[in-house]
């Protein structure tokens, strides 16, 4: 490693490589030492314009030891072979989202990073928003108090057939592995394990190409039981507009609800169990008194992982998203999916190996055709939601 700025590889020179490499000569403390794309002419023009080294495999690129470190933006079942390979080579790594397609491989990937010394983050960018952050900080304080009821509606991930059509691997059980739950809901899956823990049975239903010419998911809704009894329900599409983007919990002491970047607490006087145990009149309820946050915009997102990721590299930081959680939003998206799949609920943890053989089925199984891929040039950053 240089003295103070670590070499960094961007792997996947795309959609969401572009802004990671822009983000890079945003930083003081990383440098763009090469680029790796399987389209040689898309990896030559980036390296041009970044001016650094150029591959075309990513196993040539770890075997140079150009670089200290990887930023993996490439399909989802590359994020494990790749990941495995650089962290296997001694590179600290920062791998897109999802992890990888299922658990199994995600339990791959994280048993690979046997070197502590090695960084090994992941780009859940949405944990930078500060109204996550509030909300994390309201639950783990014991402010809202154990939970009752969790909701979270995440149907403003629209997407066109242009979308969809724009990458031969998407939407695909062969080259994405999933829909919605694993392409655009690993952010939301995220935020709701990081804030709310992991429920410990899931019963979904997954509509597969439903409003879309694809054979994956594009419209779920599951419902979730947490192990203190708590229930949740989780609701997403990709072909739904204007849609809403609502995360909503009960807990005993009182309700909190994020929608329209307005975070509110409607706080009970007294806890809501403690109130209908305790009252002797037939329709009272809590008194609420209701707190309205006033939050400026929504972080810095990317740019603030690679920055977390080089400080985590250079000086030890805490990362703020360790790769080896994103294993909760992979099994969570594996578990609605496997639970439609067979019709039943299923519990948590989620047997790995048997979702894997059921993915296995569904590519093996597929008849799906998929249409000749067309490039659109697209604004990356009109597709966070
Ligand atoms: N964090 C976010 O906000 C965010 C946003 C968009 C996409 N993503 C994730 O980023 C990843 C890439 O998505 P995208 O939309 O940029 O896809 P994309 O198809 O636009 O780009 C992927 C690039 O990877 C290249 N590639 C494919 N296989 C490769 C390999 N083995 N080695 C090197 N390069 C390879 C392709 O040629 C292409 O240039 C996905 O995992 C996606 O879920 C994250």
């Amino acid at each position: 490693m240089s003295e103070e700025k670590v070499r960094l590889a961007v792997i996947g020179l795309n959609g969401i490589g572009k802004l990671h490499m822009a983000n890079v000569e945003k930083l003081d403390h990383v440098e763009l030492a090469a680029v790796c794309d399987i389209v040689p002419e898309r990896a030559q023009a980036v390296a041009e314009q970044y001016g650094c080294l150029a591959y075309t495999d990513s196993n040539a690129l770890l075997k140079d030891r150009v670089c200290d470190a990887v930023v993996i933006a490439t399909p989802h079942y590359d994020h494990t072979t790749i990941g495995i390979a650089a962290l296997e080579s001694g590179h600290h790594v920062l791998v897109e989202k999802p992890i990888s397609v299922h658990k199994a491989d995600c339990e791959r990937l994280i048993a690979a990073h046997k070197d502590k010394g090695l960084v090994f983050a992941a780009m859940f960018n949405q944990r930078t928003d500060p109204h996550y952050r509030k909300i994390k900080q309201l639950v783990d304080t014991g402010e809202v108090g154990d939970f009752l009821r969790i909701s979270l509606i995440i149907t403003t991930w629209f997407r066109t057939q242009t979308y969809y059509d724009s990458g031969g691997w998407r939407a695909t059980w062969a080259g994405e592995g999933g829909g919605v739950l694993l392409n655009q809901c690993p952010h939301n899956l995220d935020l709701l394990q990081w804030i709310c823990g992991m429920p410990n049975k899931v019963w979904a239903t997954c509509h597969l190409g439903k409003r879309h010419n694809i054979e994956v998911e594009d419209e779920v809704t599951a419902y979730l039981e947490y192990p203190n009894g708590c229930t949740g329900v989780f609701v997403t599409s990709t072909g739904e507009a204007p849609g809403t983007n609502r995360f909503e919990i009960a807990g005993e002491n009182g309700k909190l609800v994020l929608e329209d970047g307005q975070l509110t607490f409607a706080r009970n006087a007294v806890p809501a169990t403690e109130f209908l145990r305790t009252s002797k009149e037939l329709f009272a309820k809590p008194s609420v008194s209701v707190e309205t946050f006033t939050i400026k915009g929504h972080g810095r997102q990317h740019i603030e992982i690679l920055e977390n990721f080089g400080d985590a590299i250079l000086e030890g930081k805490e990362l703020i998203a360790p790769a080896e959680e994103g294993i909760h939003s992979v099994e969570l998206a594996n578990a609605m999916l496997y639970s439609s799949l067979i019709g039943e609920p299923v519990e948590l943890p989620l047997d790995g190996a048997a979702f894997e053989r059921e993915l296995k089925k569904m590519i093996a199984t597929s008849i799906y055709v998929k249409a000749a891929e067309k490039a659109v040039e697209g604004d990356i950053s009109k597709s966070f939601t």
